[in-house]
């Protein structure tokens, strides 16, 4: 089973991950003549800003609804459907950017050496997305309500890689990348929309198996134990915690 997208719901109450991910493209600094490639580009609102400061520009995502709505949103410019693990470039790009996407592979190894592919040589790789320890308040929450309506061991259906520095840093060199640049910092997020929201957008694979009949605790659950770490003054916010990186490629 793969997390499934609801493309409005995002575009709504999660506008604050492509606002976040400006900063990221100041550290892309796109040239005039550069291709770019924007991998786990989402309903494309990131793309559309490198695209404006860029040659050329490719938006990749896995989730056809995420694609639908970025050709909506942006008809002028080259949406596609692509598994990070198989991006199906070789050598075409100046660059490859990932802003809050690769925390959906698991695969790490198999996305790093499909980028890698991409980029031509001296090419330069940004991306960003959860490390370790990235919505751990939230996964503690979900695990524990979701145990206490008898789900057994939901953990195994925890989804994300959250690496650490050292560990993502071996991945990018094994794939053929210099790291010049790697930094894991916490980043508290207000969450406009709430938690519930949050959960029903991105926690899909944790309450895959939970029945309609255990969800009214559940809801009641998640929210009591998260509350004291991530509640205040009535607000929700999420415990990110981001890993950003910049390499080239050898
Ligand atoms: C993140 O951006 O860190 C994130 C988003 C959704 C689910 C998990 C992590």
């Amino acid at each position: 089973m793969s997390q499934t997208w609801d493309a409005n719901l995002y575009e709504k109450s999660h506008s604050f991950v492509w606002a976040y991910g400006r900063d990221l493209v100041g550290m892309l600094h796109p040239d005039a003549g550069d291709r770019i490639l924007d991998v786990g580009c989402g309903t494309g609102n990131l793309t559309a800003e490198i695209g404006a400061q860029c040659g050329a520009i490719v938006g990749a995502d896995s989730s056809e609804a995420m694609i639908a709505q970025a050709r909506l949103n942006f008809p002028n410019l080259r949406f596609e459907v692509r598994d990070a693990r198989r991006l199906g470039f070789d050598a075409e790009f100046d660059a490859v950017f990932s802003n809050a996407a690769l925390h959906w592979v698991k695969d790490a190894q198999m996305a790093a050496d499909s980028m890698s592919r991409a980029l031509k040589p001296g090419g330069r790789l940004i991306v960003e997305f959860g490390g370790k320890g990235n919505v751990a308040a939230i996964v503690e929450a979900v695990n524990r309500a979701l145990t206490s309506v008898g789900i057994a061991d939901p953990e195994r259906l925890n989804p994300w890689y959250f690496p650490s520095v050292d560990e993502y840093t071996a991945v990018l060199e094994q794939a053929g990348l210099r790291v010049s640049y790697a930094a894991l910092f916490d980043r508290w997020t207000p969450l406009e929309g709430g938690l519930v929201d949050w959960i029903r957008q991105f926690c899909g694979m944790f309450l895959a198996p939970l029945g309609e009949e255990q969800a009214p605790e559940f809801w009641a659950k998640v929210t009591e134990y998260a509350a004291p770490t991530l509640q205040r003054g009535g607000a929700w916010n999420a415990d990110y915690r981001r890993l950003r990186v910049a390499a080239t490629k050898h």
